[in-house]
């Protein structure tokens, strides 16, 4: 039976590393690094995440703003919103929840934030520098993914790592990051041919693609590591419940380690949110060297 990989232990842990640096960097520099939040309009799953990343983000002793837009907003009073953002000195991390309401172009929005505070790495210049290797401030979901399987694994070197599903926030950056660790990445898709049969040969196999428990137990190979980045509502039996892209109790049977949905990679996005936020403030006040290393 597979070892299941505690996302929530390890997202607690490492709060409490950010909260301890974020602590030392105030006391010796008097610089608190700070989280600016942008939610626009009513959804209400984007505004429990929002208040979720602010609770979060005040826990660690880090400054957290939060800006409300009602959902009539005009894209050019968001520019300059983000554009203010970007010229506020207390300011180290800009998130703008998506999704933004059909009136507005979220890539603008997203490529107008300042890429150095751009904690969600979803800014165009970001993406670039992941994809040709530079640092730059990552993507947080696939990054977490990235520190648990380095937790489990130590070295990645060589191994084949199998990504399924392809979007720009979790599948491409989850490939760039894993093909940096000296993996051989495979990313497949609804059209990928034999889904199973490549599945199969993942030493690493993350699952992003939105589909209650699509992937069956007997696509994985005996002693994989299986992280599964879905978070689907179902119901059973008239309950509803939370499942991930991968049938779980079937999965654990073959893999040496997998994590469970929900406690896996789920809070690993906030904290990672935290440690973009904090690697940020560094970055701009010259102080690599305060950086923590993944
Ligand atoms: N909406 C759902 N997930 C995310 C995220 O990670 N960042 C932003 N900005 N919006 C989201």
């Amino acid at each position: 039976m597979a070892s299941i990989i505690d996302g929530k232990a390890f997202a607690q842990n490492l709060r409490e590393k950010i909260s301890r640096r974020t602590t030392q960097l105030k006391k010796e520099t008097d610089i608190q690094p700070g989280l600016a939040t942008v939610l626009v309009g009513e959804d209400p799953a984007s505004h429990v995440y929002v208040r979720n990343k602010n609770r979060q983000t005040k826990a660690v002793g880090m400054a957290s703003f939060h800006h409300e837009l009602d959902a009539q907003t005009s894209q050019e009073a968001l520019l300059a919103l983000v554009n203010d953002l970007n010229h506020d000195d207390a300011v180290h991390g800009i998130l703008v929840q998506l999704p933004l309401p059909e009136h507005i172009d979220s890539i603008a929005v997203i490529n107008a934030i300042d890429p150095a505070k751009d904690v969600d790495g979803f800014h165009i210049l970001n993406v670039g520098k992941l994809a040709i290797g530079e640092p730059g401030l990552v993507s947080c979901t696939p990054l977490g993914c990235l520190m648990l399987l380095k937790d489990q694994l130590g070295d990645l070197s060589g191994k084949n790592a199998v990504i399924v599903g392809r979007s720009n926030i979790v599948g491409k950056p989850m490939a760039a990051l894993l093909l940096q660790q000296h993996c051989t990445v495979t990313i497949a898709h609804s059209r990928t041919q034999d889904l199973a049969g490549v599945c199969r040969r993942a030493d690493i196999l993350v699952a992003a693609v939105g589909r209650p428990e699509m992937i069956q137990g007997d696509w994985v190979k005996p002693g994989a590591v299986v992280i599964d980045v879905g978070i689907n509502r179902v119901e059973i039996e008239g309950k509803a419940k939370l499942v991930g892209d991968v049938d779980f109790s079937a999965a654990a049977e073959h893999a040496a380690a997998i994590t469970p949905v929900p406690g896996g990679v789920g809070p690993m996005t906030i904290a990672c949110l935290l440690y973009n936020t904090y690697q940020a403030a560094c970055m701009q006040h010259g102080m690599e060297d305060r950086m923590m290393a993944l």
